[in-house]
């Protein structure tokens, strides 16, 4: 379906045509005033310069020609030369009818699908996952619903860090501490066992002890170092151990994005992409893109026009060590051979956007994606606490991703039990979706490069521009659509949605017309925060109206009680599809 706005330009355009004016002077857009009118034209401004005559009577002859549009209920020409509109409520009631039977609300797809990867999630084996990574698994899992949504062929892939230094610190310290496992006999041949020597739990108190202790003990380091190059050089025991920990890792990281609701089509490790290097190193050598500088392997990325300084590429260390650098260069080798994809989006911390710089500018520099692949990154800000720093635990330590859900999901369900009656296994059942709703609309409702102020408090409210309270707007709908069931009346298959006899309800029904433009910017904008906005203020304009319009008690005509169950049944479907989009669910009641 075109949308609205889409279908009132047209006109305009008709009439600008019509009295010989351009047809680009005949867009139209929400208005700036809502208290006067809808919708506004402010061609006539423009084309007063180019036809030098003055805009309010271009205004007034574009009024003329629309004056019996029946789509239009007001046109008119405002000083100096405005044209506000507002449509009728019978083509607006008409419009929300044609919403209702069409597919997805009448949201036209992309006109040309694409494969589509997105990177995002970013988990290290071996480390505890931090808000950064729950960040990326929040957008990244909305971005990746919104196209999906559009039509495209969105895969997800979470491109696990197991590669480098720290899997070498674990495993030295792993032979500090039990020096007597069989992984560090050199002279063990058999199978090593199936279960691993550690628990995720120890596995995580592992790395950070190491990590401290190297800091102290060069010696340490060194020998961390050199256990990640043999282990990345095929010994038998540290392979081993290092299998371990992936599998250990990933059963933990599986659980914790299930709770997220948070999946991915591909869990491929930085690991994977080390068997493209070496031919990869070989093509850049080959065709002249690589040279030595210091010993080390670089590719200039520099651009005539660049106003900062941008470091060379570098694919291998004087040493020849490969860098986090060449397993992403690699790594787009791989996504290449294997997928082909018209567009790869990476999703992390915005201080790795001058690494991602580099990274795209080589690929494309050196052919290794095509003309037309499109490399994006999305970086996003910082979570602070109320003191404007990043946030921390009490202890100040670095705040871990479950401990963040804990806190949010017990404050929803203090708040639900202070408040009602409610059995205590299904209250935390409740809690656990509430919460999750929380604290990922917390996350989504801010324009992603943002930082934003983790608030318990506003996060977890009921009330105001938050989570739960987009829930309750659902699960006070289906509390009303039940109420209604329960009279025992029905909605007939002729029954239609009435033109709005009320403000408020013209003005809910407005907003309920902007899902597509909204559905629509959030991806080309790539902005979850756009759908966030819309449900907020749907959510809203419900509100005021079912304070003014009681659907179940008064005494409507069977018509108009239709009308009403009929509207409010699509603003339920509309807001689950959109909580869908953003990555979380409604309980059945709250
Ligand atoms: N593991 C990385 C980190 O924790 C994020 C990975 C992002 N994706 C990528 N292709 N580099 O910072």
């Amino acid at each position: 379906m075109k949308k609205l706005v889409e279908l009132i330009s047209e006109d305009v355009t008709q009439a600008f045509i019509s009295k010989g004016y351009d047809e680009k002077y005949g867009v139209v857009t929400p208005s700036n005033r809502p208290d006067l009118c809808q919708f506004q034209c402010n061609g006539a401004m423009a084309a007063a310069k180019a036809y030098k005559k003055a805009p309010i009577m271009i205004a007034q002859e574009i009024v003329e020609v629309l004056q019996d549009n029946s789509r239009i209920k007001e046109i008119t020409a405002v000083m100096p030369g405005f044209i506000n509109i507002t449509l009728s409520d019978e083509f607006l009631a008409e419009y929300i009818n044609d919403m209702r039977i069409n597919k997805d609300f009448g949201c036209e797809k992309e006109k040309s699908p694409k494969k589509v990867i997105i990177d995002y999630g970013g988990p290290n084996i071996a480390k505890p996952l931090h808000v950064g990574h729950m960040r990326s698994a929040i957008i990244g899992e909305s971005l990746k619903r919104i196209f999906k949504f559009m039509g495209n062929d969105a895969i997800g892939d979470v491109h696990l860090g197991d590669w480098g230094t720290p899997m070498g610190l674990v495993i030295a310290e792993l032979k500090r501490r039990k020096p007597d496992l069989i992984y560090f006999d050199d002279n063990y041949t058999e199978e090593y066992p199936a279960e691993a020597p550690f628990t995720i739990s120890e596995l995580e108190e592992i790395y950070p002890a190491a990590s401290a202790y190297s800091k102290e003990n060069p010696e340490f380091l060194e020998e961390a170092k050199r256990i990640t190059y043999l282990m990345q050089n095929g010994h038998r025991g540290y392979m081993a151990l290092w299998k371990h920990m992936q599998d250990v890792s990933v059963t933990d990281l599986k659980k914790i994005y299930d709770n997220l609701n948070v999946s991915f089509e591909l869990w491929k490790k930085e690991s994977d992409a080390q068997p493209y290097v070496k031919d990869m190193v070989e093509y850049l050598k080959i065709n002249n893109y690589a040279r030595l500088s210091d010993g080390a392997l670089v590719v200039d990325v520099k651009e005539e026009a660049d106003t900062k300084e941008i470091p060379p590429f570098m694919i291998l260390k004087s040493d020849g060590a490969t860098l986090y650098s060449t397993t992403d260069l690699a790594t787009i080798v791989e996504r290449m051979k294997l997928f082909d994809p018209d567009h790869i989006i990476y999703i992390t911390d915005k201080r790795q956007e001058l690494h991602f710089e580099i990274v795209f500018r080589c690929a494309k520099k050196t052919k290794l994606v095509k003309e037309d692949t499109k490399l994006q990154f999305i970086g996003f800000g910082t979570m602070n606490g109320k003191d404007g720093k990043p946030f921390k635990t009490r202890d100040g330590g670095v705040l871990r991703l479950e401990y963040l859900i804990k806190m949010v999901t017990d404050e929803v369900y203090r708040k639900i039990m202070e408040s009602r009656s409610m059995d205590e296994e299904e209250a935390k059942q409740i809690a656990a979706k509430v919460g999750l709703a929380a604290l990922k609309y917390g996350d989504l409702s801010n324009q992603a490069s943002k930082d934003y102020v983790f608030d318990l408090e506003r996060f977890t409210s009921f009330e105001g521009n938050s989570g739960p309270y987009i829930l309750y707007t659902i699960v006070r709908i289906k509390s009303i659509l039940e109420k209604f069931n329960a009279t025992g009346k029905s909605i007939s298959s002729d029954m239609r949605i009435l033109p709005a006899s009320s403000a408020v309800e013209r003005e809910l029904m407005l907003q309920i017309t902007r899902f597509s433009d909204l559905i629509h910017l959030a991806y080309e904008e790539q902005a979850p925060h756009r759908i966030c906005q819309y449900i907020y203020d749907l959510a809203d304009k419900f509100s005021s109206f079912y304070h003014d319009t009681k659907v179940i008690s008064e005494d409507y005509s069977e018509e108009r009680q239709g009308s009403l169950i009929l509207m409010i049944t699509l603003i339920q479907e509309i807001l689950l599809t959109c909580i869908d989009l953003l990555g979380f669910e409604a309980p059945d009641r709250m």
